[in-house]
């Protein structure tokens, strides 16, 4: 398949032809992997949404095999999962065999849920006949991923209400009646809809067999700037989920607080504006509004601005002491009507205005011109009609940025392409992995992808566990151990300066497809890292030890300009690094995958490098060290 086809990604799931979105039906059974996908039987574009049909023996290699259950009667097949009925709950099983139940959107104006059955290893799927098995007359309801929920003895279904940011949970004994079980959302962040939501247990690694349940969900608005997943922690008692941090007020980073508005805690705020309706109050302080972006923030709950008048709170004066103002700031039920102003000297001098209408973000500017004159803030509020909300707090001064981990939501992925991801069911007890895998691409530009004659692919298939870290639990992913079976010739060298083993790099023939796991010791506050490819085509990875971050720079990594949002650098937060921070690279012909930090950070990212471009350099701040460095190339999937 390589001629022709130089993004044709050699170790990553890609259909022969045509259009490909969300992995759907994940399922093991009789020594099968099941990847079926959102795809297009008739074309590169994205439509006649059908489930697609790949399966694998090892997780790597992967057999396409024929349509499993098409687009037909005006009804497109949305996303959703499988299971085995192994007590053949639904009656669809013959001979002793338990049947492979699909339960997926069927989409046409309405969306909803439905099943199909096969009895013949998901090689051909039957509709049921009672199909819909819900319908809740909704447009925006979609996407079921289902399991076996052992303590209740029932089938369980969490399935997103998109345009409301919520999931919803069914509970059924044969997965054909459905009854409501619970709610979960608007939570976290994002603004996008919610998509593709799953919810499993894992174990907590290192502690005595502790386990949590784990809520994903697609959203765009991710860090990366498009489409991503979020997720929270808690517990699922068979009806319903509960989010541990919900409430939880992470701490602020070190510095001065200028204002938290806590309570009637006005701290010496003053008001001016007319009052809604001529009530008397304008500037009442309080938790009303339901802000997500900051769990425990709180908001200014106003009237400032009722009645076609613009209301003001206004700070008392204060010194700019260190570097940076920080604050929350998000858009009130009047999105992009909240504003803040930074007035020196009797001028404004910095504005700020909130976008959306749920969502807290951090605003930072660094002030270091006005270092130690004084200062007023004013926060306007400018709608016209009606009560408001102005969602502001946590002004905050210091000497370094907020870093985003302070906006609580958990990100699964960093980078920006990693969407729709869902698990793997059925997993043998013996193996009891949690399998994980995404569509590897960002909806911002996914109409755009320069390949053909297939357009989409899917992420390596990971492993998810929870991992302790100073900043509470965090899941980690690793890429499958079953890639290594693809590894062929080793590069490797002893612990070393980062000059000599950037020196011995250099006389290497680095692979073009490769696995690295690099170990780099970095001086307090200094930052390395490694770029794939040549000098000037290349993708860089850069760990900055002084902001605890690390980052994916594809500005330069060969055919970014078939969409203005493609080039770009994602960041994601490092835990608990200390001076030594363990990387491990996955570089096929068209993707980077980067895990580190125990798999805690993860930054997927398509790129597109000529096809000869090739080769690995090191850079780094004096006193950089590699402590550990293996190499291996990768060999293809694809028969010769
Ligand atoms: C996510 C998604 C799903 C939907 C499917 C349609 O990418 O929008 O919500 O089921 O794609 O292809």
């Amino acid at each position: 398949r390589a001629a022709g086809e130089p993004y044709r990604p050699q170790f990553h799931f890609t259909p022969e032809r045509n259009w490909l979105n969300d992995p759907n039906g994940l399922v093991y059974y009789k020594g099968e992997y099941h990847l079926f996908f959102q795809y297009n039987p008739y074309g590169i574009g994205g439509a006649y949404k059908s489930w697609g049909h790949a399966v694998s023996r090892d997780l790597v290699r992967w057999e396409e095999l024929p349509v499993a259950i098409p687009y037909a009667d005006g009804i497109e097949i949305f996303s959703g999962s499988a299971v085995i009925d192994w007590n053949n709950t639904s009656g669809f099983g013959v001979d002793g065999e338990p049947p492979m139940v699909a339960i997926y959107t069927g989409a046409h104006g309405v969306q909803d849920q439905r099943i199909a059955y096969s009895n013949d290893r998901g090689r051909t799927f039957t509709n049921y006949s009672g199909n819909p098995v819900i319908d809740i007359g909704s447009n925006d309801f979609r996407d079921p991923k289902v399991f076996w929920h052992q303590p209740t003895g029932k089938w369980v279904m969490i399935v997103a209400l998109s345009g409301l940011h919520k999931v919803r949970l069914y509970s059924s004994p044969n997965l054909k009646n459905w009854t409501q079980l619970s709610e979960f959302g608007p939570a976290g962040a994002g603004t996008g809809a919610w998509e593709c939501p799953d919810l499993f247990q894992l174990p907590v690694q290192d502690e005595g067999g502790a386990r949590k349940w784990v809520l994903t969900v697609g959203v765009n608005g991710a860090p990366s700037g498009g489409t991503g997943a979020q997720y929270f922690i808690g517990e699922f008692n068979g009806t319903t989920f509960v989010d541990d941090a919900a409430g939880d007020v992470p701490p602020l980073p070190a510095g001065t607080l200028i204002a938290d508005f806590e309570g009637s805690n006005y701290g010496g705020w003053t008001t001016t504006g007319t009052a809604f309706g001529g009530g008397a109050v304008a500037g009442a302080f309080g938790n009303q509004n339901p802000v997500t972006g900051y769990r425990g923030a709180k908001c200014v709950n106003s009237y400032l601005g009722g009645d076609g008048s613009t209301g003001t709170l206004t700070s008392p004066a204060f010194a700019l002491t260190k570097r940076y103002l920080n604050f929350l700031i998000g858009g009130g039920n009047h999105p992009g009507q909240t504003c803040v102003n930074l007035i020196v000297n009797g001028n404004v001098v910095r504005t700020a205005t909130g976008a959306d209408n749920e969502r807290l973000n951090w605003t930072h500017w660094d002030v270091s011109q006005y270092a130690g004159m004084n200062a007023t803030l004013r926060v306007v509020d400018s709608h016209t009609g009606g009560w408001g909300h102005v969602n502001v707090d946590h002004f905050l001064l210091s000497d370094d940025i907020v870093p985003s981990e302070a906006d609580s939501t958990l990100w699964m992925d960093y980078g920006p392409d990693n969407y729709a991801a869902v698990s793997w069911s059925d997993i043998p007890e013996g193996d009891g992995r949690r399998l994980w895998i995404g569509w590897m691409v960002d909806l911002r530009y996914v109409g755009s992808i320069p390949t053909t004659p297939w357009l989409g692919g899917m992420t390596l298939p990971r492993e998810l566990v929870l991992k302790r870290t100073s900043a509470g639990l965090r899941v980690a992913q690793r890429p499958v151990e079953e890639l290594r079976s693809l590894r062929s010739t080793r590069f490797t060298h002893p612990s070393g300066s980062l000059a000599e083993v950037d020196a011995w790099l250099a006389n290497q023939d680095v692979p073009k497809l490769f696995e690295c796991i690099i170990e780099l010791e970095v001086p307090v506050g200094e930052s390395a890292g490694l770029r794939i490819g040549t000098t000037t085509e290349n993708t860089k990875v850069t760990w900055n030890r002084a902001t605890s971050s690390l980052a994916v720079d594809r500005t330069q990594s060969g055919n970014v300009g078939f969409n203005g949002s493609f080039p770009g650098v994602y960041s994601a937060p490092v835990h608990d690094a200390g001076d030594r921070l363990k990387l491990h690279l996955l570089v096929d012909a068209a993707s980077l995958e980067v895990f580190s930090a125990d798999g805690t950070t993860t930054l997927s990212n398509l790129i597109f490098p000529a096809a000869a471009t090739k080769g690995l350099q090191l850079f780094g701040a004096p006193g950089t060290r590699v402590t550990a460095f293996d190499l291996w190339e990768l060999g293809s999937i694809h028969p010769a």
